[in-house]
């Protein structure tokens, strides 16, 4: 079987520091609304206090729900910080390691595999975030970034006694692409989308990384998701701005509709 045919295709929204409790359901409802496309995952992510009120609105719509961080421990003395276990019922996914919590929260990879740890306990999905800042790039270092991001994560999940889930979900998101309107390369996504899944292999994630989905993140909008979805390595995007804007998810979203149709279309061939 062809596995890459397997791999579902995945349109995230990561809504950051971004509408109210007021104003996000409704937000959340058309975006339902104006994506309803077959095969392709659909999750809105919005801030802690709107998780209520988009799940309630997505409610019967097929989109599912998704935290934009959780906190690397169970509980405790940690003022103003969410667990993983307080979004039970609230969210079924979580991002983890976004680029802008490493930047401002000095999030090590070490802390972001507890938090996936977290995640994995709480039956949460997550999403992992890696990519490398540009100066980084231009050092011909980007790919071993990437690498040492995932191997410290990993590792400390090993650590702490626990597994990689085999529902990850990876998004590559140069950090120089993240809200900027300038996107990496295709080609160069999908090479590191192989050296991702490369390095999940080495560590022997449950069920092999051929089946782990990987998005790539960075500036994506409708006009510039083309390129990605176009490399049979890439699963789907983690849209930041465009994801508050009904019209850029829904050209996005058909947009990998077309991937995910073509997708199905190759695995009955194979079939
Ligand atoms: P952007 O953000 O699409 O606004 O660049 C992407 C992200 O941070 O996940």
């Amino acid at each position: 079987m062809d596995m890459k045919a397997a791999r579902p295709v995945i349109i995230a929204g990561n809504w950051k520091m971004n509408t109210t409790p007021a104003s996000a359901g409704a937000l959340a409802s058309e975006i339902a609304r104006a994506t309803e496309v077959d095969g392709v995952t659909r999750v809105l992510c919005p801030p802690f206090v709107a998780l209520a009120a988009v799940r309630d609105a997505l409610a019967g719509t097929g989109v599912e729900v998704g935290a934009q961080n959780v906190h690397a421990e169970v509980a405790g003395a940690y003022t103003g910080e969410v667990s993983a276990q307080m979004l039970a019922g609230l969210a079924s996914w979580a991002i983890v390691g976004h680029s802008e919590r490493r930047r401002d929260q000095g999030e090590s990879d070490e802390l972001i595999g507890r938090k996936l740890v977290r995640c994995v306990e709480q039956g949460l999905r997550p999403i992992l975030c890696v990519g490398e800042q540009l100066e980084e790039r231009e050092a011909g270092n980007a790919e071993d970034t990437v690498r040492v991001q995932l191997e410290r994560a990993t590792a400390e999940v090993r650590r702490q006694g626990s597994e990689l889930p085999p529902d990850l979900v990876v998004a590559y998101e140069p950090v120089w692409a993240i809200g900027t309107g300038r996107t990496a390369r295709g080609s160069d996504a999908a090479v590191m989308a192989q050296l991702i899944r490369l390095v999940l292999d080495e560590s022997g994630i449950e069920g092999g990384a051929e089946n782990v989905p990987v998005l790539y993140g960075g500036s994506v909008t409708s006009a510039a998701i083309d390129e990605f979805l176009a490399e049979p390595d890439i699963d789907g995007a983690l849209v930041g701005g465009a994801s508050l804007k009904v019209d850029e998810m829904a050209g996005i979203v058909a947009r990998a509709g077309m991937t995910a149709s073509a997708r199905r279309q190759t695995k009955d061939g194979a079939a």
